[in-house]
Formats: structure tokens, C-alpha cells, sequence
């Protein structure tokens, strides 16, 4: 340190000279005109912070033990800064190694925190466990880099590992100092993070309804690449079903970053010009700012589907009354109706006894995405199980009806996800119509409100009532007709959410 100190003093001896300070400045750093008044700007700067300082704490004698310290004053303050201005090739140096050490100085942390083990799921979460979500009430909570919040630091990543997220690591660099061997990704990425997964259609919609809002949000930018994090692990794939979806919504097939590199070559970091991260689903957003979202949903999709988009309000049968459409949407093996033919009946009967509706009974296991959208485009009434099926509820327009039925034992035993059905009809703006639950079905041989139970009424299967199906059939019907009809005037209906391509 003190020899270092002394060889700048010999050089600052050479070259300092007061009375030519101000000529020998500018026309000796000439490299950049910008940088040399930046420098000088920020010199001046420091001058007279160090002046005002200087005098209002004089620096602390040195101990006596220890060696004298590099002299710590506005002057010596004052020739190093000159040095750095005076000296053309030190003074790129200096900045050369300054940013050498700032790439260095990336500290990549583990994607997945194992310290959140426990409590992954109650909101605190291991994903990126250091960084702190943008939320302001009502809205979408996300992360964006570069941002004020991030200092103009980009998201980087080394995250290839599809086995333990633990493996996987997260940094944050300067865009002129990225860490060494970095890739910089040009475009918007999306970065999700789903505790779930991204097969089943209503997890997997859950981790797309953020990035939606924030579309809508941002005046509607659509991602050059998406990627995708179960646990902290990469994924590349999502299911077809909300691939589609999200092909229509963002009018354009998503590409999922694979960090393919080849054979052992971990390939180093990716860094993002403009990244975006999700981890909270839809927490914390508002009903209208949900709406809004599964609105441009259902509208992109039906575009993409080549369905008509007025919904089916000015739809009548023969005799000018409004078409009700009635679906049952069926299941095959877990929680199919016992029988079905006998269900089938049921509804179909009170049908029949509406002018106007018209009842259809579709499988959800053998249609296509679009042949989804279709149906429910033209369903009043969804008639269905409790199952992934009837995600597909947003597509109905808003104010359909759902009805649901649920086996045995799962009231008591299945836990608050067996709500997410009317979760997700109320923040598409349907109507959850009520659930019927079987009273009998298979026997469990522990207590009822044993866990281990269940396992069993899990795939159990749903039985009838025709009393109890007749008559809400029934009400929700009527509900329905004078709905549509008052609709039909042109007196109740509200507009939906129009915008990023819609309405
Ligand atoms: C400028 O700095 C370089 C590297 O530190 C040194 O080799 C050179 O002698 C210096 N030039 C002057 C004029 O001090
Ligand atoms: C950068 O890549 C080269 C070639 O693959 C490798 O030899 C070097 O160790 C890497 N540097 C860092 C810091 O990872
Ligand atoms: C299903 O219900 C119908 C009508 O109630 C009945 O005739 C039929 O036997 C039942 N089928 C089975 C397999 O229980
Ligand atoms: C769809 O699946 C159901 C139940 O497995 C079957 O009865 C029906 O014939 C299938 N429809 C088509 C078009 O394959
Ligand atoms: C069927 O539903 C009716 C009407 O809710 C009810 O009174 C009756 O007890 C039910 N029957 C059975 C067997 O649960
Ligand atoms: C849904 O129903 C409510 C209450 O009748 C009504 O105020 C609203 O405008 C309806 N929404 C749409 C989109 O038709």
C-alpha cells in the first residue's frame, strides 16, 4: 500500500503542475470528450466535497502501532484523480480493471433456497429467495430487470439442471459487466416459477394468468422466450392445452428455452436484456385485474379458434326466444359419473322442458384445445365433475352458469384445492352455481376424516340423485332464461375488457 502511494507521488511530482492544471487537462485525455467532462465534472464534484468535509472533520491523528496510513486529504484526493486524467493509458487501465473486478464481484446464488424448505408453499418463497417482488396494491406482483429496483442490473442465470434446483443460480450484473463467458439474450423473457407444474391445466394456467396481467399492464409486449421453473428445475415443456392458450394470447407459439448446450457444456450464464419474473400465481391481484385477464383470454382464444366473437346473446331459436346451451362435459375412469346414461337423462329432461335450450354432452379427454374453446363459446350452462376439465369454464361468456359434483369423502378430506373451481369463477366472472356431493360411494375401512381415506375417494366415482339434479337443473335453468332474455333487450349486458388486440 505505502509503495504503491509513493510511486504515484513520484509520477504526480512529474507531470502536476498547479498553474497549468486547467490547459493540461483536456487537450492530454482526449480519448473521449464525454468521458473526459464526466471525469472532470465528477472530479470538481469530489473537490468540494472533500473541501467541505476536510473541514468539518479533520482527519484522526494515526495510532501509533500501525503503519502510517496513504495521506487521506482533498490535495492527494485531488492527484489521484489527476493522475487518472492526466495519464491516458492508466486511466483505461484503471476502468479496465475496475470492470474486470465488477465482473468478478457476480455472485450467483442457488435458485431454489433450501433454508424455505418448509414454508415453500406459504407464499415465503425458495425461488430466487433474495430479491423482492414490485407490487402495488391490486396488481400482479412480478420482478423486472433492468429496473430501478434491480439498479439497471440485468437478470442472469446458469440454469440448466432439470433433477435439483438447488443446482440452478440466479445473479444480477451490470449490462457492461456481465460475468465472464456470459451470453447476452436479446429480446423479453419470461421466467416462471410454479410449485406445481405445467401439464395440468389448472396449475399451469395459474403460472400464466401473472405474465397475462403484466401484458395487459405494459401496453402488451409479447415474450421472445419463455422459461419455465418447477422447484427450481427446468422444464421445457408445458401442456398442450396452455400452450395453446398461451399461442393465442400472445399471438404467437411460445419458445421455451431449453439452455441447450450440447454434452456436459454448462455453455456459462444466460443474461437477459429484459426479464420478468413470476412466483406468486395470481396473488395479490384484484377480481377486476383478473377479469381483465381471463376477458383477453377468452378473446384471443376464440380469434385464434375462428369463433364468432360476439358470444351468443343475439342468438334465438325458432320461435325468437334465446338458446340456452346446456353442456355436460364428461370424464372417463376418476370421478365419472356411475352412471351415466342415468345422469344424462336427468338434465336432458329438464331440458327439454326450457324453450330454447339445447343440451350437449361432450368428453373432455378427446378434444382438441380449439374444439374446447368452441364448446364452451356456446355452453350457458357447464354441467361437469370436479376435474382440470372445467378450467376451461372461462371460455363460456361471462355470467354462465357452472354446476359441479364431487364423490364422496371429499369435503372433508380434499383440502381448499377442491374450492378452485369456484376460485376461478369468480375471477373469470362466472357463476358457480353450487356442488353436489356424493353421500355414499366406495368404502373406506379407517374413519371418515382419515387421511388415509383419501387415497380411495380420490378416483372415486359419482353417483345421482334425481330428485336433488331435477330441481337444480331446474332453478339454474330458469336463472339462466331470464338472464339471457333481459340480456337479449340490451339492458344488463357490460362491456368486457378490449385491448392488446381485443374487442
Ligand atoms: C502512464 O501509466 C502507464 C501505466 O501505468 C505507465 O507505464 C506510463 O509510464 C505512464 N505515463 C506517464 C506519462 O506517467
Ligand atoms: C470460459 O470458457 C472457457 C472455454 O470454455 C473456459 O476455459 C473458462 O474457464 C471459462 N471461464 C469461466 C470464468 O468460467
Ligand atoms: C343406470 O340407470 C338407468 C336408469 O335409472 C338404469 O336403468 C340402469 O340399470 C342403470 N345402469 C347401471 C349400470 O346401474
Ligand atoms: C370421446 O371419448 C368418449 C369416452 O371415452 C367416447 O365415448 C367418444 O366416442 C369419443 N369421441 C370421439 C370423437 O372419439
Ligand atoms: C335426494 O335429494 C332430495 C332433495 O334434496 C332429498 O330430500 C333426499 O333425501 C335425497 N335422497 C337421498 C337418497 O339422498
Ligand atoms: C353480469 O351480470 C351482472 C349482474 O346482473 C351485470 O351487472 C353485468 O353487467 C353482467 N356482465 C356481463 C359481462 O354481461
Amino acid at each position: 500500500m505505502t509503495k504503491t502511494t509513493s510511486q504515484h507521488a513520484d509520477r504526480t511530482n512529474k507531470t502536476y503542475d498547479p498553474k497549468q492544471h486547467h490547459h493540461t487537462i483536456s487537450p492530454i485525455c482526449l480519448f473521449s470528450p464525454k468521458l473526459s467532462v464526466y471525469l472532470l465534472a465528477t472530479c470538481v464534484t469530489l473537490f468540494i466535497l472533500f473541501q467541505i468535509q476536510s473541514l468539518q472533520t479533520p482527519p484522526p491523528p494515526p495510532l501509533p502501532s500501525s503503519p502510517s496510513p496513504p495521506p487521506c486529504n482533498s490535495w492527494s484526493f485531488m492527484h489521484q484523480w489527476q493522475k487518472v486524467l492526466i495519464n491516458k493509458s492508466s486511466c483505461t487501465q484503471e476502468l479496465k480493471s475496475m470492470a474486470a473486478k465488477l465482473r468478478q464481484a457476480v455472485t450467483f446464488l442457488p435458485l431454489k433456497d433450501l433454508r424455505y424448505a418448509q414454508t415453500a408453499q406459504q407464499g415465503h418463497t425458495w425461488f430466487m429467495s433474495t430479491m423482492y417482488d414490485t407490487h402495488e396494491e391490486g396488481e400482479v406482483q412480478y420482478q423486472h430487470f433492468p429496473s430501478e429496483a434491480s439498479k439497471g442490473r440485468l437478470l442472469c442465470i446458469k440454469g440448466h439442471d432439470i433433477r435439483d434446483g438447488a443446482w440452478n443460480s440466479y445473479a444480477l450484473a451490470w449490462p457492461e459487466t456481465l460475468p465472464d463467458n456470459a451470453s447476452l439474450m436479446e429480446g423479453l423473457t419470461f421466467v416462471s416459477y410454479n410449485h406445481y407444474n405445467y401439464d395440468n391445466i389448472w396449475h399451469g394456467l395459474s403460472a400464466m394468468v401473472p405474465f397475462v396481467a403484466w401484458h395487459i399492464k405494459n401496453e402488451c409486449p409479447v415474450p421472445t422466450r419463455w422459461i419455465l421453473y418447477h422447484w427450481g428445475e427446468l422444464r421445457t415443456k408445458m401442456g398442450p392445452w396452455l400452450r395453446s392458450l398461451m399461442e393465442a394470447t400472445f399471438s404467437g407459439s411460445p419458445y421455451i428455452e431449453g439452455f441447450d448446450h450440447g454434452d456436459g457444456d454448462d455453455g456459462g450464464p444466460a443474461c437477459f436484456e429484459e426479464a420478468v419474473v413470476m412466483r406468486h400465481n395470481e396473488g395479490g391481484m384484484s377480481r377486476e385485474r383478473r377479469i381483465e385477464v381471463y376477458d383477453l383470454m377468452r378473446c384471443k382464444a376464440r380469434m385464434a379458434c375462428k369463433v364468432s366473437m360476439e358470444g351468443r346473446v343475439a342468438e334465438v331459436d325458432g320461435g325468437g326466444l334465446p338458446v340456452i346451451g346446456m353442456t355436460m362435459f364428461m370424464r372417463t375412469g376418476a370421478r365419472s359419473f356411475r352412471n351415466e346414461s342415468a345422469v344424462v337423462g336427468i338434465f336432458e329432461r329438464e331440458c327439454r322442458k326450457v324453450a330454447g335450450c339445447r343440451l350437449m354432452v361432450a368428453y373432455s379427454n378427446n378434444l382438441t384445445f380449439c374444439e374446447q374453446v368452441k364448446l364452451m363459446s356456446s355452453t350457458d350452462i357447464l354441467v361437469s365433475p370436479h376435474g382440470a376439465q372445467l378450467t376451461n369454464m372461462f371460455f363460456m361468456d361471462r355470467n354462465s352458469s357452472v354446476m359441479e359434483f364431487f364423490p364422496k369423502g371429499w369435503l372433508k378430506l380434499a383440502g381448499v384445492g377442491q374450492y378452485v373451481y369456484h376460485w376461478i369463477a369468480s375471477w373469470s366472472g362466472m357463476r358457480h352455481q353450487g356442488a353436489w356431493r356424493d353421500p355414499n360411494g366406495d368404502h373406506c375401512p379407517y374413519p371418515d376424516d382419515d387421511r388415509r381415506c383419501m387415497s380411495i375417494y380420490k378416483s372415486g366415482k359419482i353417483g345421482y340423485n334425481e330428485t336433488y339434479f331435477a330441481e337444480w337443473a331446474r332453478n339454474v335453468l330458469n336463472e339462466v332464461k331470464m338472464r339471457k332474455m333481459e340480456e337479449a333487450s340490451g339492458k344488463t349486458r357490460a362491456a368486457t375488457f378490449s385491448g392488446c388486440g381485443c374487442g
